[in-house]
């Protein structure tokens, strides 16, 4: 095999809360080139807020003694103008996570002040074709608040991380299409009726709707409580992963009859209220993505994508005074 050619200009990425645990975990596979790929230099801009600064050295060292061939540079600024200057990739994580007996919005008041000025931010200062990944919880509506202050920014390169969920109810090379509809809650809602194992309908395959729709359904929406209750902090590095995996989804085209998760502006497909950051199926031409359409839907499923959409509208109304 010929050795990679690196001789592309390099992707500016930004990451935010770059000297937390899942960045931890995430700087050193995006500076592998897990996350652009092996032939794709990368230049790193870790925001942090001062308290922080001392423990990003720390992180910056260990990506220095790491001698990645694809890292063509490393910046490190608690100012979101030089932060965001001139990125193409633009991974928001830096935030506060719950924890125990918290839901995800709980957190609304603490971090949704942090995406209006990086939402900005992006607009004035990232390069013309920046994509946006939020991560920091709960990442639909922080998305939407960034969003909403960047009108500059087209709403289709704006996405929030429903990823993991995916991950954590069926992650297996055999099952497709699976899409998680909603909120990045205990609302979301893990499709299993349009998923398939092997080829054929989960719903055929597992041949227990009683277990889908309870156990199952249940697991998934509590899965990120599960992992916060056994290792008293919330996932890192498979919420890394999951970062890196969407990002590669977003930038590159979806395998053939496949979609992959991930909350994205609404059009008013499938009647969710245009505007909201909604976990929808979506699949990408490399270039392009659109929403799955035309996927059926029980009662029961249609119920539970209501929930879902309810608590989005009633998160979007709690900071309305953060939209811009
Ligand atoms: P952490 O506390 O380990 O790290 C967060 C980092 O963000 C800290 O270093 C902190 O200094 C920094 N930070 C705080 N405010 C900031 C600001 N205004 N600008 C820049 N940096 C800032 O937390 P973590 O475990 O890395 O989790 C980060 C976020 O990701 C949390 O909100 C968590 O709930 C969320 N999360 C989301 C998913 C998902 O699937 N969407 C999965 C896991 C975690
Ligand atoms: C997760 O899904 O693991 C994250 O959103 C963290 C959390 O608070 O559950």
């Amino acid at each position: 095999m010929s050795a990679p050619s690196i001789s592309s200009p390099p992707v500016h990425v930004a990451v935010t809360g770059a000297a937390g645990q899942i960045g931890y975990s995430l700087l050193f596979r995006i500076a592998s080139g897990a996350a652009l790929g092996p032939e794709r230099p990368v230049v790193l801009h870790l925001v942090e807020i001062e308290p922080a600064m001392k423990a990003l050295e720390g992180v910056v060292m260990e990506l220095d003694d790491c001698a990645f061939p694809l890292l063509a540079g490393v910046e490190t600024t608690t100012d979101l103008a030089a932060g965001f200057d001139g990125v193409s990739v633009a991974l928001l994580v830096g935030s506060v996570p719950r924890k125990a007996g918290m839901e995800r919005k709980d957190l609304l008041g603490i971090n949704g002040g942090i995406f209006k000025p990086q939402g900005r931010a992006i607009a004035q200062n990232a390069a013309p074709d920046v994509r946006v990944l939020v991560v920091g919880n709960p990442c639909n509506t922080n998305c939407l608040i960034a969003r909403s202050n960047a009108p500059e920014v087209p709403a289709e390169r704006w996405f929030a991380m429903t990823r993991l969920d995916k991950r954590a109810g069926v992650a297996v090379d055999q099952v497709t299409r699976v899409g998680v509809w909603g909120n990045h809650s205990a609302t979301q809602f893990p499709d299993f009726e349009n998923a398939l194992i092997g080829g054929r309908p989960a719903e055929e395959v597992v041949a227990d709707r009683g277990w889908l729709e309870g156990e199952f359904l249940a697991s998934v929406q509590r899965r990120g409580a599960a992992v916060i209750e056994a290792r008293g902090l919330s996932s890192a590095a498979s919420a890394a992963s999951a970062a890196i995996d969407s990002v590669a989804s977003i930038l590159g085209p979806t395998a053939p009859g496949d979609f992959v998760s991930v909350a994205v502006a609404s059009r008013g497909e499938y009647g969710v209220p245009e505007g909201l950051q909604f976990g929808f199926p979506v699949r990408s031409d490399g270039s392009a993505w659109e929403v799955v359409e035309g996927l059926g839907h029980s009662g029961f499923a249609s119920e539970r994508i209501k929930v879902t959409t309810d608590e989005l509208l009633e998160e979007r109304a709690e900071v309305t005074a953060l939209l811009a």
